[in-house]
Order: structure tokens, then sequence, then C-alpha cells
């Protein structure tokens, strides 16, 4: 395993990112960066504070200013916030500084993960399978755009999930 470069875990709310970087994490001993969890310890408010009080283009810096950060240190797994990819300049980062991979679900199987959360910004108020649907369909291109790798998510036990991510990576 060539592991000396970071692996971003990029997709929609919801995609799985976080468990997925743990099984990863585990299974290649490396470190987590669980970016919406660095900011909020950083900025010492929640994500919904920060949006509430400053706005999205602020908390759009931070995540840029993190995903820089990244390129400096040790490789880590990074477990990105879904929004990372708005930002061209962040998918030109992550790529250089490590891979990539794309962790996609149906809209019926993020509803069921992130229904009960309040903790994202974006989904509070919006939160049924069409405007997870319309959002994701916008940002598909994004995705698509920063992805090194592609992996399929529904129905796939994490352990599967992240032994194809490693074959993906290794080559
Ligand atoms: C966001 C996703 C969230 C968090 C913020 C905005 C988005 O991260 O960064 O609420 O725009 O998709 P998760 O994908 O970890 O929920």
């Amino acid at each position: 395993m060539k592991n000396r470069q970071n692996i971003f875990l990029i997709g929609f709310m919801g995609a799985g990112k976080s468990s997925i970087a743990k099984e990863l994490a585990r299974k290649l001993r490396m470190n987590i960066v669980e970016m919406d969890q660095r900011i909020v310890e950083e900025q010492g408010m929640t994500i919904n504070k920060i949006f509430e009080e400053y706005g999205e283009d602020h908390f759009r810096d931070i995540e840029s200013q993190l995903i820089l950060d990244l390129g400096n240190t040790e490789p880590v797994i990074v477990s990105c916030g879904g929004g990372v990819v708005i930002r061209p300049e962040n998918s030109q980062y992550m790529k250089k500084s490590g891979k990539v991979v794309f962790l996609t679900a149906k809209p019926e199987t993020i509803f069921e993960r992130v229904r009960y959360s309040k903790d994202r910004p974006i989904l509070n108020g919006n939160m049924n399978v069409e405007f997870i649907a319309d959002l994701m369909a916008k940002r598909l291109p994004l995705y698509e755009a920063a992805a090194d790798v592609v992996i399929q998510t529904d129905g796939k036990p994490l352990s599967v999930i992240a032994d194809e991510i490693i074959k993906a990576v290794q080559g």
C-alpha cells in the first residue's frame, strides 16, 4: 500500500464518510481527520452556529483553509464535509495531496441516515428526499470532477467498501 498520501472521502451528507473513514483507518493504521469535528473544535462553536452567526461563505473559507493545511501534515484519512467540492480550488488541493474517493448512495438511503439530524444547516427545514435528490444532482458534476475513484455504497458492509477503496487507491 502506497499510503504516503492523504485519502479524502467526499460525498453527500450521510454518504457514510465518517463510518467508512473509521473502517479504513483501522485497516490501514492511519489517523482520521473529521473535517466538521476539527472545525467545531478550532472555532469553538457548532456548524449550525457558524452558519447562523457568520454565514455559509465564512464556513466555506474555514473549510478551504483546512484542506490547504492538510497538504502539510502526515498522511491521514480525511472525512470531508459534504460541500467541500463547491469550491473548485478545494478539489485541486485535494488531488495534489492525495487520492479523492467519492462515496455515492441513493437519496432514499441518505434520507434514512440523516432524517433525525439537527446539526446540518443545509438540511434544516429541507429534510425530505426531494430536496436531497435535487441538491445531490446539482452537486454530482462537482463530486465527479473531484474524484479519482467512485465507490457505490448502497447495501454494502463497511468492510467491503473499505476493501474496495484500498484496492482502488493502491493502483
Ligand atoms: C455540508 C455538509 C456537512 C457540513 C455542513 C455543510 C454540505 O458535512 O460540512 O453542514 O454543504 O453538504 P457532512 O457531509 O459531514 O454532514
